[in-house]
């Protein structure tokens, strides 16, 4: 890489992100400029459309990935960095389903690899746990990592829509996609989530190994009766080491008010890091969008523009296990006679689960009971309430989501 001259980006993608940027490094080149001491100038731009990806290559010092996807993205990705170039990308897709391909790729051809913009947009978590933290021993990461499923919950809890309503909402406004599959199954805050436990234990973990779960089946009343019970509730991503192992979930989760995360509201991101050194750092900011994806991106570009690279060490084998303790929330339409919390008390009981608090309503010949569990193996609660859903008094299936109990006071 010629010094002193222009700094060359490469552009792979000219869309929301890819236009957004293109406009961005030119606003603020002579801010970049005047610190790091070179212009930063776009060497060619590669659409489906237009744009030779070799050619544009040739003429890079740098190549900024905003195509998403895997293919061909990633054989470009590696090529690049064969070729010695850095990469600055916010492909989530890639990170999450071929990391550790990638990372070697950087290391074997000693140039930056950086993607800040991969998760929460520009909150600036990879940065944060990569480098400020990077001597601290994280014990767990919590993070709203989806703003589409944020602000669709959001608007639930406000205004009491359904989630239909709610949805068909965040597409009006432009925080969900035509086709949400991807946000609301909980499958992007995975993505995201297998990243930062890549960074937070250094732990290999693919997209397949996280267990995901979305928001579809969420309903007014879960809400509802969760206010009952001092909670809201939030789409959250879980990293943590358990035992000496890693285990990773996404899941709908009710949270105490004065969790860190209960507040982030709208198309907001947070993400909260914990470790013994430092308690509980939480970021917060917009999870998405453009411009401010744009801005991850483009600080990206200036940072890799000054050495020294950045790059998470070697993964070193990890067991991921999946069967956890948790808290959770049981809700059950069942019919209003004697005996009926006994029966689910004991059934609990026979389990190992016990009870933290009851809501319990009656309505007409039918009552509603609404629980929250003390924290319990997976496994065991799930064992409870295929029992409990077969009692001849329980008339819906029972609806049931995590508790997350930590406050950091
Ligand atoms: N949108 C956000 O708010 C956001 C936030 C965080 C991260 N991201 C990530 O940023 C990346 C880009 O997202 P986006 O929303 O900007 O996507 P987008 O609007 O769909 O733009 C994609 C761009 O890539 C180009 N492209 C796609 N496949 C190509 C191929 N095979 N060859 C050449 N060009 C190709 C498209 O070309 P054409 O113009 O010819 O179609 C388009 O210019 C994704 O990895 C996404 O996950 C996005």
């Amino acid at each position: 890489m010629p010094d002193g001259g222009p700094f060359r980006v490469g552009l792979l993608g000219h869309g929301t992100v890819g236009a957004a940027f293109a406009r961005l490094m030119k606003e603020r080149a002579d801010a970049i400029e005047a610190e790091v001491g070179r212009r930063a100038e776009l060497s060619g731009v590669l659409t489906r459309s237009r744009g030779d990806f070799a050619d544009i290559l040739e003429r890079s010092d740098l190549i900024v990935e905003l195509m998403g996807g895997l293919d061909p993205t990633r054989d470009y990705v590696l090529r690049a960095m064969a070729a010695g170039r850095h990469v600055v990308t916010a492909n989530k897709q890639l990170l999450s389903q071929h990391g550790e391909e990638v990372f070697d790729a950087a290391r074997r051809g000693q140039v930056q690899l950086r993607f800040e913009g991969a998760v929460a947009g520009v909150v600036p978590a990879i940065r944060v746990m990569s480098e400020t933290l990077a001597a601290a021993h994280i014990e767990r990461v919590h993070g709203i990592v989806n703003g589409t499923t944020n602000y669709i919950l959001s608007q639930m809890t406000a205004t009491g829509a359904t989630y239909a309503e709610a949805l068909r909402e965040a597409q009006g406004m432009g925080y969900a996609e035509a086709d949400p599959t991807e946000d609301v199954t909980g499958k992007d805050a995975a993505a995201k989530m297998a990243i930062l436990a890549r960074l937070a234990f250094n732990a290999a973990v693919r997209l397949d190994e996280v267990s995901y779960e979305g928001i579809e089946r969420i309903t007014p009343d879960d809400i509802a009766y969760a206010k009952d019970l001092g909670l809201s509730l939030k789409l959250v991503g879980s990293a943590e080491r358990i035992d000496g192992a890693v285990a990773v979930h996404v899941y709908p989760a009710f949270l105490y008010a004065d969790h860190p995360l209960a507040s982030v509201n709208g198309a907001f991101n947070a993400v909260t890091i914990e470790s013994p050194a430092i308690t509980e750092i939480t970021l917060s900011g917009p999870g998405a969008g453009g411009v401010q994806t744009a801005s991850a991106v483009l600080g990206d570009v200036v940072s890799a523009m000054i050495p020294p690279p950045s790059l998470p060490p070697p993964a070193v084998p990890q067991r991921i296990v999946t069967d956890t303790e948790f808290s959770f929330y049981l809700h059950l339409e069942v019919a209003d006679r004697p005996g009926v919390l006994a029966q689910v008390a004991e059934i609990l009981g026979m389990q190992g689960v016990s009870i933290k608090s009851v809501v319990q309503k009656g309505l007409g010949d039918e009552a509603r009971l609404v629980m929250v569990m003390h924290p319990v193996l997976e496994s065991s609660f799930r064992a409870a309430v295929d029992l409990i859903a077969r009692l001849d008094f329980v008339r819906e299936a029972p609806r049931v989501i995590r508790v997350i109990e930590e406050t950091f006071d």
